[in-house]
């Protein structure tokens, strides 16, 4: 087995290969996105190609789940011999734990610009804390105050919490200007108690216009949740500044993939709403035949809370907002523009959008959407793993509604980026789909378990790794 490792040659091999144009707008970005902005653990991991030879994983899915910022896995090494109960414990560590995940609370108050009394409730992930604030929606007389209002763009996690309860959707418009006069319009007719938007799309990283949108629902008596899960590991986002009640995202996308989320927001409904997870820690007190509930996140957080997930996700919160703005910025869109230019020149991609008049540099964040003509967007993916050792997203995004909108009913492909990536990744990526338009497939590949992968696979995971490739089972939402 030969081993190409990727050195920094090889990014000037690449330049080459990907003819002239590529290489001009390659090299004009390497300053500013040549290397990671911030050390990522496992950013040099080597991924085996399907034809012998092993190359540094080019991770373009940091949008599905993101790498562990190193600090944060350092972090969690310190931590990890204090970890003990949480709330529960007189002694030395479960205090040190005790205060640990109460601190947390306040650093991601903090780190969203929330408002003195703003509840910080850990969760999940975004998915948990929607379903959290669909349990808390206000009533009078014991029936629903008003219906939910949302886009048929969102994510599955902003959509389906709410069809539980009264709802009604507006299909967005092609531009963000019409988008947000179809929502005044819909607003317009009254009865709505909640918009609920995504911050940013996680189909095409388009960003949406939150504190516009927060003014139109509280000018018609409504409040906003701002699905936050692709924004935040982006953007700063200020709720204070822009006036948004309740903000949701997960810890995974954010760089602390440790099995925690949030719900950043007004007390009021939250300390009146079901409790989220009836238990322990939840109650003032509990009787055989009745309870009376905590306020406060302890209302919404019955069990063990995840101290460790909670801390690393405060922790990865302050690393991001010690970033330099203009940096951050500057990294991010030089890999985007790198990467949306480069599929442009490649004949038969389609790089997608929804809205007509989004800025790609000030209104997107790092993901693109695209397919490839004649191609299954399974298959490029599981091509570009195989034979490019390139990550990236395929299916329907949990997005369904959009996808069909777009056109795209069988799906497409997503890369996604943040502070491990470097240009190079992209380049990886575009010299895959150059390559699979000039000289087609280099392997055969079957579908297993509804999947694309290569045939008669022989690579290897690590030994502790329990699944052999091609057993990992279909992603999620792209079944019909
Ligand atoms: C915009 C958006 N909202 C919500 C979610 C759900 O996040 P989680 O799976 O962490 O609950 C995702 C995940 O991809 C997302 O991209």
């Amino acid at each position: 087995m030969t081993t190409a490792t990727v050195s920094p040659n090889t990014a000037v091999r690449l330049q080459s290969a990907a003819g002239h144009d590529t290489a001009a707008l390659f090299s004009e970005r390497l300053a500013v996105a040549g290397r990671p902005l911030s050390a990522v653990t496992g950013a040099e991991i080597q991924a085996p190609l399907i034809q012998g030879g092993h190359v540094r994983y080019a991770n373009l899915d940091y949008g599905a789940s993101a790498p562990a910022l190193s600090v944060v896995s350092a972090y969690l090494n310190e931590i990890l011999p204090f970890y003990a109960s949480v709330h529960r414990g007189a002694g030395y560590a479960s205090q040190i734990s005790t205060s640990v995940y109460e601190n947390a609370r306040n650093i991601v108050r903090d780190f969203v610009g929330g408002r003195a009394g703003d509840s910080v409730i850990f969760t999940r992930n975004t998915t948990d804390s929607l379903n959290l604030l669909a349990g808390c929606l206000p009533t009078v007389d014991g029936r629903p105050a008003g219906d939910v209002l949302y886009l048929d763009i969102e994510h599955h996690a902003n959509l389906l919490p709410w069809q539980g309860v009264p709802h009604r959707s507006v299909v967005a418009a092609d531009t963000l200007a019409g988008t947000v006069e179809a929502l005044r319009a819909e607003l317009e007719q009254g009865g709505v108690s909640l918009l609920a938007v995504t911050g940013a799309s996680n189909v095409t990283g388009e960003i949406l216009p939150i504190r516009a949108l927060a003014a139109l629902a509280h000018e018609h008596g409504a409040r906003i949740v701002v699905d936050a899960a692709q924004l935040a590991p982006h953007r700063r986002i200020n709720i204070s500044a822009d006036d948004v009640d309740y903000l949701a995202f997960s810890g995974h996308k954010l760089y602390a993939p440790f099995g925690a989320g949030v719900l950043v927001g007004r007390p009021d409904w939250l300390d009146a709403g079901t409790p989220h997870l009836a238990g322990g820690g939840a109650v003032r007190e509990a009787r055989l035949d009745g309870v009376s509930w905590a306020t406060g996140p302890a209302r919404h957080e019955g069990g063990s809370p995840n101290v460790l997930g909670a801390a690393t996700l405060a922790r990865a919160t302050q690393v991001i907002a010690a970033l330099d703005p203009d940096r951050w910025h500057a990294h991010e869109s030089a890999i985007r523009s790198f990467l949306v230019e480069g599929l442009h020149k490649i004949d038969g991609v389609t790089v997608h959008q929804i809205f007509q008049d989004t800025d790609p540099d000030t209104d997107t964040i790092g993901v693109v959407n695209f397919s490839v003509e004649g191609y299954d967007a399974g298959l490029v993916a599981a091509y570009l793993s195989a034979e490019h050792g390139v990550g990236l997203r395929d299916g329907r995004f949990c997005a369904h509604p959009l996808l069909k909108r777009l056109g795209l009913p069988s799906g497409s492909l997503r890369a996604s980026f943040g502070l491990g990536s470097r240009l190079e990744d992209a380049q990886r990526l575009l010299a895959g789909i150059e390559e699979l338009r000039r000289t087609g497939l280099g392997w055969d590949y079957v579908v297993d378990s509804g999947r694309w992968v290569p045939a008669n696979d022989t690579r290897t995971y690590p030994d502790w790794a329990p699944n052999t490739p091609g057993t990992a089972g279909a992603a999620p939402c792209t079944d019909d």
